[in-house]
C-alpha cells in the first residue's frame, strides 16, 4: 500500500506536524509514504518522492511546510484534475492525504471520482471548515495576533490612540473574533456582521469620558478597505487613529501545543482510516472529539462564524 501525502492553499502553522503524522503512522504500518512538492501542482508535474522516517525528523516545532504549497488554478479545471489522477495512477498510488482549506477539499473530492482514495485534513488559520470546530493552525494565528495586539497596545496607551489592527481570514471573521476576544478589543469589525462606524465611534468616545485613554479595534481583512474605516473614526472622533495590518506574520512560526495534537491526531486518524479501507472522508474535531465525516457532505455543510464568542466579545467591549 502506498499513501501520498500534500499541503495546499496558504500554509498553516502546524502543517508539518500533519506531514509528520501521516508518514509515521504510515512507517509505523509498514506503508511507503510519499510527499508530493508544490501541492496540487506537484500531482500535474509529477513532483512526488519516496519519503522515510528521516524526511519528517525535527519539523514537528517549524511553521511552514516542508513539502511546499501552492494554489494551483488548474486543479479547477478537468483536464487539471485528470492530469493529477493520472500521476498518482502510473505510480501506483491510490491513496491520498489532502491538508489544506475547503478549497483544497474540493480538489479531493474531484479527485476521489477518478477513484484516489482520499482524506482531507483541516490546514489554515482562517478556521473557516464548516465541518470542523478547529482548523490546523488557527491557534498559532490567534496567539500570533494577540502578541501583536499586546505591543500595540502599550504603545497605543502611550500614546493615547485608538489602533486599528487588520488580520487575516479571507471572507471568515473568525480570526478577529477569537484575537479580538483575546486582546481586549473595543470593537471587533468582521464581514459576517453588519456595524455602524458611528456606534463604534460612539462607545469609544464615552469611553474617553470616563476616562479610558485609547481603544484597539481588530479589523478582519474581508470586512472591507480598512484605511476608509480608520479615516472615518478619525472624522468622527477626532482622535488619532492608526492602522497595522498583520499580515503574513500570522502565518509563520512554530505552531502550538495545540495546533501539534490536532495536527497529530487528524494525521493518523487519516492514515488509519485508509488502511481500514475508508474513502472521502473529512477529518473533524467536533466537541471535542476526533470523527471522520463524508467529504461530500462535509463540504455542503454551512455556518463557519463564531457567534457565542462574538456576542461575548461584544458584551465585554463595553
Ligand atoms: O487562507 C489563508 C490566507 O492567509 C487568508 O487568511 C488570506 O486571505 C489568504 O490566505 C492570503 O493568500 P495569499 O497567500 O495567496 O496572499
Amino acid at each position: 500500500m502506498k499513501i501520498a501525502v500534500l499541503t495546499s492553499g496558504g500554509d498553516s502553522p502546524g502543517m508539518n506536524a500533519a506531514v509528520r503524522a501521516v508518514v509515521r503512522e504510515c512507517i509505523y504500518n509498514g506503508i511507503d509514504p510519499y510527499g508530493v512538492k508544490f501541492g496540487y501542482q506537484g500531482l500535474i508535474d509529477n513532483n512526488l518522492y519516496k519519503m522515510n522516517v528521516y524526511s519528517v525528523a525535527d519539523i514537528i516545532q517549524r511553521g511552514g511546510t516542508m513539502i511546499k504549497t501552492s494554489r494551483c488554478q488548474e486543479m479547477y479545471e478537468e483536464a487539471g484534475v485528470k492530469k493529477a489522477a493520472e500521476t498518482l495512477l502510473a505510480n501506483k498510488i491510490e491513496n491520498l492525504v489532502v491538508i489544506g482549506g475547503d478549497g483544497s477539499y474540493k480538489g479531493a473530492l474531484s479527485l476521489s471520482k477518478y477513484g484516489i482514495n482520499v482524506m482531507a485534513i483541516p490546514g489554515t488559520i482562517d478556521n473557516d471548515v464548516a465541518c470542523t470546530d478547529y482548523t490546523i493552525g488557527f491557534d498559532t494565528a490567534v496567539n500570533t495576533a494577540v502578541e501583536a495586539i499586546s505591543k500595540i497596545r502599550d504603545t497605543s496607551l502611550s500614546h493615547n490612540r485608538v489602533s486599528v489592527v487588520e488580520v487575516m481570514g479571507r471572507n471568515c471573521g473568525n480570526l478577529a473574533i477569537s484575537a479580538g476576544l483575546a486582546g481586549g478589543a473595543e470593537a471587533i469589525v468582521v464581514p459576517e456582521r453588519e456595524y455602524s462606524v458611528e456606534a463604534i465611534c460612539e462607545k469609544m468616545l464615552k469611553g474617553k469620558d470616563r476616562g479610558k485613554l485609547h481603544s484597539i479595534i481588530v479589523y478582519a481583512e474581508g470586512a472591507g478597505d480598512i484605511n476608509e474605516f480608520a479615516k472615518r473614526v478619525e472624522e468622527l472622533t477626532s482622535l488619532t487613529v492608526n492602522v497595522t495590518d498583520l499580515g503574513y506574520i500570522q502565518r509563520g512560526g512554530s505552531p502550538t501545543a495545540f495546533d501539534r495534537i490536532l495536527a497529530a491526531r487528524m494525521g493518523s486518524m487519516a492514515v488509519n482510516l485508509l488502511i481500514k479501507g475508508e474513502k472521502n472522508k473529512a477529518i473533524c474535531l467536533r466537541g471535542g472529539e476526533y470523527v471522520a465525516m463524508d467529504l461530500e457532505e462535509a463540504l455542503s455543510m454551512e455556518g463557519v462564524f463564531d457567534e457565542e464568542n462574538y456576542n461575548v466579545a461584544m458584551r465585554l467591549s463595553i
